[in-house]
């Protein structure tokens, strides 16, 4: 057991290009101030990389890429959520926390691997959950890290691909979405990863917060 209070804080420490693994946390957090359920079974990482030129929320999308491939190597058909979510079948299998420093972006991952279950109230599923079996979290993080990288390469190569491959498992596109106090319908991502809400004839681009389907 690698217990830390948040890799999110080691992981700043550390200088860029370096990554953090638990697999517990007793402070983990995500997204607008939530709290990540750490307990022993899940992986938890944060990697501290150069910041890309690229928009956080498009750089949140690449590494939601690079777990939904992952999903997909065991056989599953992931869905990304706008904009740090990975979804199978109505509950969710993994968040992304991006914090950004000066000069270097810290990506946290919270994976939903070994766990047998979940507090009620969290709509949450795991790999043991859907397959019955225990994973290696020593080789999904090695798996992960891989995608990652190849991920991240494609984001600074071509960035239009990356957006079309995260257009492709997009979830609730056509759903009627709320962010703050614009309700619209969910038409997918601009070419920097925005939400784009279509609403009274107009289009709006949403780069930050939730949206609630
Ligand atoms: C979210 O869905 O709101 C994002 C959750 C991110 C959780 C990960 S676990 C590893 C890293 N350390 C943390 O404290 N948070 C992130």
């Amino acid at each position: 057991m690698l217990k830390t209070s948040s890799t999110q804080d080691i992981a700043k420490r550390l200088s860029p290009n370096s990554a953090v693994i638990s697999t517990l946390q007793t402070e983990g957090r995500g997204r607008v101030g939530k709290k990540w359920h750490s307990e022993e079974g899940g992986l938890y990482l944060s990697l501290n990389i150069p910041k890309p030129e690229n928009s956080q929320e498009l750089l949140s999308l690449t590494i939601g890429l690079a777990v939904a491939k992952l999903l997909e190597s065991f056989g599953l058909n992931p869905g990304i959520k706008w904009v740090n979510d990975i979804y199978y079948q109505d509950k969710k299998l993994a968040g992304i926390l991006i914090e950004n420093l000066k000069n270097s972006s810290i990506i946290g991952i919270g994976m939903n691997v070994n766990q047998r279950s979940f507090p009620e109230g969290l709509n949450a599923s795991s790999l043991y959950l859907i397959f019955k079996k225990e994973f290696s979290l020593k080789e999904v993080a090695l798996e992960l890290f891989k995608n990652i990288f190849l991920c991240l390469k494609e984001l600074s190569e071509s960035p239009e691909e990356v957006i079309k491959e995260v257009s492709k498992r997009l979830l609730y596109v056509g759903s009627v979405a709320t962010s703050k106090n614009l309700t619209g319908t969910f038409i997918g991502i601009s070419q920097n990863g925005s939400a784009l809400l279509k609403s009274g004839g107009k289009i709006f681009e949403i780069t930050s917060g939730e949206l609630k389907f």
